[in-house]
């Protein structure tokens, strides 16, 4: 899966929404399902970086995109409510959501880990995802064959000291996914699995690990093919899994 190369245009007359779309790892995919065809709506809370990424997928000449600009610490069920009708106005289905989108929040022993911040990194990395996708259920039903990918980290399988509330967002994380596979697993046409992208070179990392020369990780784009696999049609079958990019 490391190496797997997606049939040209695999993603083609595909509606796909990327969460953090304005940088890092979720930029690079946004650009990548363009390059294979997908309509790709863009979300996230810079618009500045926003309509970087659409300039970019518009000169490359690839299916025009859209930008939602939203910032998930402070969105509410009406802000979901409101995307899901606005969506359906412009499209009859998605085929799929990259949740891509996370806080770090701070480094720091749980003892001191300060309530505010835990409840942000709580908000973005647990409680969006859910609300999103609670939310684009029935348009997600109306496609063919649909995938929802959350993203996931080393973190999120194994607790480790100071990570907090990012840790512990990461294990609920892992768990959305499981409880949602099995629950549409047999019954629709939706597919739920994680991503865990390994360590990788974006501004997170750096944030996280100030120390580590950058040029030594891999870049976003080297971690792309699980990210193609999970969306295109080639990974019908798979559901409930936690894979790794790397
Ligand atoms: N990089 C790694 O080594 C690594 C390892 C394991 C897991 N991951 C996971 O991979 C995913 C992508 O990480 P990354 O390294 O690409 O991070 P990144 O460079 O920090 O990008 C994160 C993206 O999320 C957006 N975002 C953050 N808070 C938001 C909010 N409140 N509302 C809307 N958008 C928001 C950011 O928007 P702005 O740019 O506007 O701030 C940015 O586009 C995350 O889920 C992360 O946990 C990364």
């Amino acid at each position: 899966m490391f190496d797997y190369q997606a049939p040209e245009q695999h993603l083609k007359n595909r509606v796909i929404l990327v969460t953090g779309a304005g940088d890092g790892i979720g930029r690079v995919a946004a650009i990548n399902y363009a390059a294979q065809g997908a309509t790709v709506i863009l979300l996230g809370r810079t618009p500045e970086k926003l309509d970087h990424v659409y300039d970019e997928i518009e000169a490359k000449g690839y299916p025009q995109p859209a930008i939602v600009p939203l910032n998930l610490e402070s969105a509410t069920e009406h802000d979901y409510i409101e995307l899901a009708n606005t969506l359906s106005q412009e499209f009859d289905q998605l085929d799929g959501i990259l949740h891509n989108a996370s806080l770090l929040g701070v480094r720091t022993p749980l003892e001191s880990y300060d309530p505010v911040i835990w409840n942000q990194v709580m908000q973005v990395n647990v409680t969006a995802p859910f609300m999103l996708t609670q939310a684009l259920l029935p348009l997600l039903n109306n496609a063919e064959d649909a995938s929802v990918i959350f993203t996931s980290s080393g973190v999120g399988r194994k607790g480790r000291a100071y990570w907090g509330a990012y840790a512990v967002s990461k294990f609920a994380t892992e768990g959305m996914m499981e409880t949602l596979a099995d629950e549409l697993d047999n019954t629709s046409n939706i597919r739920v699995n994680c991503i865990n992208p390994g360590a990788t070179r974006t501004q997170m990392r750096a944030t996280a690990y100030p120390g580590e020369d950058p040029a030594t990780l891999p870049t976003p784009q080297d971690i792309m093919p699980v990210y193609l696999y999970l969306m295109g049609a080639d990974s019908k079958d798979c559901n409930g899994q936690s894979l790794n990019a790397q």
